[in-house]
């Protein structure tokens, strides 16, 4: 006797749900579906049955074909997405995969180092804001209004007495303002000037240093200088000293290096002349200390500040200050 169409459906359901990969289901489908397949042949033989019957059992067929379609398509779709699972599963033996590391910024590392050298010689780290009032900035420090030492700071205005502060060297009022002698402090920090060429960039690093104490002579602040000389570059860099001009300092001196590159024969970096200059410094100017009521008969001080960027750039032979700031990590990740 011809199978019921119920009884072809009950197997073909089970038939699908026995199917675990597609090649299974796509038989099961062509066997079930197909032109020889059960159902078609249930079609075929309706014509022998009554005919009252034959609309009913048409419908019937039909239902069910329906309804296994919809569940080889569904059951079709659960094993594509079972096989994307399989393929994202952790596999816990695979070696790991590599954490891309940052690395300090060449400044930052250079700026760390100088500090270093000098906490271990005593010095305590200071630091301000960058947004700066004309009295800290210029006023304490012994630029008179109009003075025209200010012309050389290229001063960025805020407004017409706040400034985005030029040197670091507003640290050393601010800190003499908190505290009695002694002083010994170091102060790093962003600076900012209105100057923008192949060796001048609008913002820049500076370190600053000051001791105030009885007996500070200018005697100790070569003494700190060349020590921190020696141990940042090598303890064959020699250093010399030139007289110069700064309001707040008295006498002033610049300092130069002998040239890192060509150990003072004459190159390119040195201009032929042997010599780099990498900071300015000098005795705190008795105005300076009277605008923090320190006792000008009992004190004495030094001070210094130098550029971070030209320090890192003898130390790491870079011969462009612009790289610092291009953000290119090709560069900046060489430096550890
Ligand atoms: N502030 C100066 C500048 O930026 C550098 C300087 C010179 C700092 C002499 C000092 C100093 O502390 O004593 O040009």
């Amino acid at each position: 006797m011809a199978k019921s169409i119920l009884q072809i459906r009950d197997e073909a359901v089970a038939a699908i749900e026995a199917a675990s990969d597609p090649d299974a289901l796509t038989s099961v489908s062509v066997s079930y579906l197909g032109r020889k397949g059960p159902i078609s042949q249930f079609l075929r033989n309706i014509s022998q049955l009554p005919p009252q019957e034959r609309p009913q059992a048409g419908q019937a067929a039909n239902a069910v074909k329906k309804e296994l379609a919809q569940l080889i398509d569904q059951a079709m779709a659960d094993l594509a997405g079972s096989a994307d699972t399989a393929t994202e599963a952790v596999d816990i033996s695979a070696p790991g995969r590599p954490i891309a590391m940052g690395t300090l910024h060449p400044i930052t590392l250079v700026m760390r180092e100088m500090c270093d050298i000098f906490v271990r010689m005593g010095f305590a780290i200071a630091e301000g804001p960058e947004i700066e009032s004309d009295y800290y900035n210029f006023e304490a420090l012994n630029f008179p209004k109009e003075h025209p030492a200010r012309d050389m700071q290229d001063t960025f205005f805020v407004s017409s007495d706040i400034v985005l502060r030029t040197h670091t060297s507003p640290l050393q009022v601010r800190v003499m303002e908190k505290q009695e002698p002694p002083v010994r402090v170091i102060a790093p920090g962003r600076v900012f000037r209105c100057d923008s060429d192949i060796t001048h960039t609008p913002m820049f690093h500076q370190v600053e240093g000051l001791m105030v104490d009885k007996n500070v002579s200018f005697g100790d602040l070569k003494g700190i200088l060349e020590t921190f000389v020696h141990q940042m570059f090598d303890d064959q860099t020699d250093l010399r000293f030139r007289p110069s001009f700064f309001p707040f300092t008295e006498p002033s001196a610049e300092v130069d290096i002998r040239c890192v590159m060509c150990r003072g024969v004459g190159c390119r970096i040195c201009s032929k002349t042997g010599w780099l200059e990498i900071l300015g410094s000098g005795m705190v100017h008795p105005a300076v200390l009277e605008n923090v009521n320190y006792d000008t008969d009992r004190y004495t001080g030094f001070a210094f500040g130098m550029g971070v960027e030209r320090i890192a750039m003898l130390k790491y032979g870079i011969d462009d200050l612009r790289r610092f700031f291009e953000n290119d990590i090709r560069f900046t990740t060489q430096f550890h």
